[in-house]
C-alpha cells in the first residue's frame, strides 16, 4: 500500500467537510506529494498518446507558415481528419454528442450556415436577417414549452444563446442581479440537486453565488423536504431538471416551482436536455411530468436547440416568464467612447450563421419531424432500457425515459465500459454512485446499432466477469477520480488534461 493508499482509505471513512479542510495541510507532506505526482504522471503520459492521435501522420503548426498554402491542400487535410472521426459516431457508437446526424440534414444545415457565414448579429442594422431568426427561434421555442397556456400575465420571452451553458450562466446571473436590485440580497444562495448540471455550479463560481445543494430520491429526483429546507433569506433561485444529465430522470419540478413561488423566488428548470423531447414525447402518450411555463413558478427555462433541436453546435435559447426579468441578463452601457454598446448575452460578436442554420432546422423539421424524431429516440430507448434489465450482473438507476444509467453490484462498472470502448463505445462515465450512462439520439434509431450495443454490452459485462483483475485505460483513472478523497488532486489533474489539450 502507498502512502497515497493509506491516506485514501482513512480519508474516505470521514466526512467529505473535515476532508476539504485537512486536503491542504495534507498535500503539503512530501511522501504525499510524491505519490501524486507519480501517479498523475503516468496517467497523464497514456493520456496524452491518447488525445493527440494525428502528430505523426500530419504536419504540426507552431507558427503560421511563412507562404499561405493552397486551399485544395488544406480542404484536403482537414478532410481525411474528418473521415477518421466520422464513422464512431455516425454509426451510433457514441452516447449523445451528435444528435441527428443524417447526411442530408447536415447538409441542408451546411448550406443555411453558409449562406449567412459572414452575419453578425451584434450589428442588428447591417444583418436584420439574423435578428429575425433569432425572434423566431426564441418564439417557436417558447410556444412548444407552454408560453400560450402561460397563467396570468406571462410574457414569455428570451434569447439565443451559444449553448446550455451559456443559457444557465445568464439565467444565474439574471436572478444574481434581480435580487440584488429588487430585494437587496447581496449574498445571493442558488438550491440545486446535487444531479443539477455542472454549468450551475460554474455559475456559482463565476458570480459568487452560493450553491446549496439538496439530495435526490432512490429515483435520483430531488428531494424536496430538503428544497423546503435549504431555502434561505439568501436564496435567490431554485433549480430543476427536466431531465438531469447524469440519469435522465426529471425532477418534481411542479413541488419545486410551488415552493419558489411561495416564497417569492426564481425558479429555473434546466431542460437543456429535455426541451426538445418531453413536449413530444407527451404528445405521444408518456408519461410526462409538468415542468414547463404552464406551471406558474417556472420564471425561466434553458433548453438547447445543439442537442435535440437538431440544429448544429453553438445554440441553445434561455427563457424568461416576463421581458422585466430578461432585462437582468442584458448588458448595456452608455458611456463608452466607442459609442452606445449593449448586447444580449455574454459574447459581443456573434455567429449569426449558426442561428441561421438553427432557424433552419427548426422549420425543416416542424412538429411532425420532432414528433417522429422523438418517437424513434423513446422506442429504442424502450428496447436498450428492457434488454439491459435482463443482464443479470447490472441494474438501471431511476426510472430513465432515454438517458440510461446502468451500474452493478457485481463488476467494475468503469472496466464494463472500458471494454465498450474495445468494442468501439464512447459511453459517459459517472460517479456518486459510480455508472455509466448512454443518451440515446437518433444515430441510435438506426437498424441494428441498439442490438449491436446490447450485444457488446453483453460481450463486455462477460470479459469483465472473467477477468475483474484486468484494471486497465480508463478504468483505473475513473475509479480514481470517483473515489479519492482529495478532491483538489483530481480538480489538479483535470486542469493538467485541459493543459495536454492545447499542446500542439
Ligand atoms: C441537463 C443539461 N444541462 C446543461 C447542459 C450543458 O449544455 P452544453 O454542453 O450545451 O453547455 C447539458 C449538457 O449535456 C445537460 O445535459
Amino acid at each position: 500500500m502507498t502512502t497515497l493508499d493509506k491516506i485514501t482509505h482513512l480519508l474516505s471513512r470521514l466526512n467529505p467537510r473535515w476532508v476539504a479542510a485537512l486536503e491542504k495541510s495534507l498535500r503539503k507532506i512530501p511522501a504525499v506529494q510524491r505519490q501524486i505526482q507519480k501517479e498523475t504522471q503516468s496517467i497523464g503520459a497514456d493520456l496524452e498518446a491518447s488525445l493527440k492521435p494525428y502528430r505523426d501522420d500530419f504536419s504540426s503548426y507552431t507558427c503560421l507558415p511563412s507562404v499561405g498554402r493552397d486551399r485544395d491542400g488544406i480542404l484536403a487535410e482537414m478532410q481525411s481528419l474528418k473521415d477518421r472521426e466520422e464513422a464512431r459516431w455516425s454509426q451510433g457508437y457514441v452516447s449523445g454528442a451528435v444528435y441527428h446526424g443524417d447526411q442530408a440534414h447536415i447538409e441542408f444545415l451546411s448550406q443555411a450556415y453558409a449562406i449567412h457565414s459572414q452575419a453578425n448579429p451584434l450589428h442588428s442594422d447591417v444583418w436584420p436577417s439574423i435578428t429575425k431568426y433569432e425572434a423566431e427561434i426564441v418564439a417557436m421555442t417558447a410556444h412548444m414549452l407552454g408560453a400560450s397556456q402561460a397563467t396570468g400575465d406571462a410574457q414569455v420571452c428570451g434569447t439565443v444563446t451559444s449553448g446550455g451553458t451559456e443559457s444557465i450562466l445568464l439565467a444565474m446571473k439574471t436572478y444574481r442581479d434581480w435580487a440584488r436590485e429588487r430585494k437587496g440580497i447581496t449574498h445571493p444562495e442558488m438550491v440545486l440537486p446535487v444531479t443539477a448540471h455542472a454549468a450551475f455550479d460554474k455559475a456559482a463560481q463565476y458570480f459568487r453565488i452560493k450553491p446549496v445543494r439538496i439530495p435526490v430520491d432512490r429515483l435520483f429526483k430531488a428531494d424536496l423536504a430538503a428544497a423546503r429546507r435549504a431555502i434561505t433569506r439568501n436564496t435567490v433561485v431554485v433549480v430543476g431538471s427536466a431531465p438531469s444529465f447524469p440519469h435522465g430522470a426529471i425532477d418534481p419540478i411542479e413541488g419545486l416551482s410551488e415552493l419558489a413561488l411561495e416564497r417569492r423566488l426564481g425558479f429555473h428548470t434546466d431542460a437543456c436536455l429535455g426541451g426538445f423531447i418531453l413536449p413530444w414525447a407527451e404528445k405521444l402518450g408518456y408519461p410526462v411530468p409538468p415542468f414547463d411555463f404552464r406551471l406558474p413558478g417556472v420564471t425561466s427555462i434553458s433548453v438547447d436547440t445543439h442537442k435535440y433541436g437538431y440544429a448544429a453546435k453553438g445554440t441553445s435559447v434561455v427563457l424568461y416568464r416576463d421581458p422585466e426579468l430578461r432585462h437582468y441578463q442584458y448588458y448595456t452601457t452608455a458611456d463608452w467612447p466607442g459609442g452606445l454598446y449593449f448586447s444580449p448575452t455574454f459574447a459581443g460578436s456573434r455567429p449569426g450563421a449558426l442561428s441561421a442554420a438553427c432557424w433552419a432546422a427548426m422549420l425543416s423539421l416542424g412538429e411532425s419531424g420532432y414528433l417522429e424524431a422523438t418517437r424513434r429516440i423513446l422506442e429504442t430507448a424502450a428496447y436498450i432500457h428492457k434488454e439491459i434489465e435482463t443482464i443479470p450482473d447490472l441494474y438501471i438507476l431511476g426510472d430513465p425515459l432515454y438517458v440510461i444509467a446502468f451500474a452493478s453490484r457485481t463488476l467494475d462498472i468503469y472496466q464494463v465500459m472500458e471494454n465498450m470502448s474495445h468494442h468501439g463505445w464512447s459511453l459517459n462515465g459517472l460517479h456518486r454512485p459510480s455508472c455509466v450512462h448512454l443518451c440515446v439520439t437518433l444515430r441510435h434509431t438506426q437498424p441494428g446499432v441498439a442490438g449491436r450495443f446490447i450485444a457488446d454490452l453483453k460481450a463486455s459485462v462477460e470479459e469483465v466477469r472473467l477477468h475483474p483483475d484486468e484494471k486497465t485505460g480508463i478504468a483505473p483513472v475513473y475509479g480514481m477520480a470517483a473515489s479519492l478523497p482529495l478532491r483538489g488532486v483530481v480538480s489538479d489533474f483535470l486542469k493538467k488534461y485541459l493543459d495536454v489539450l492545447y499542446k500542439v
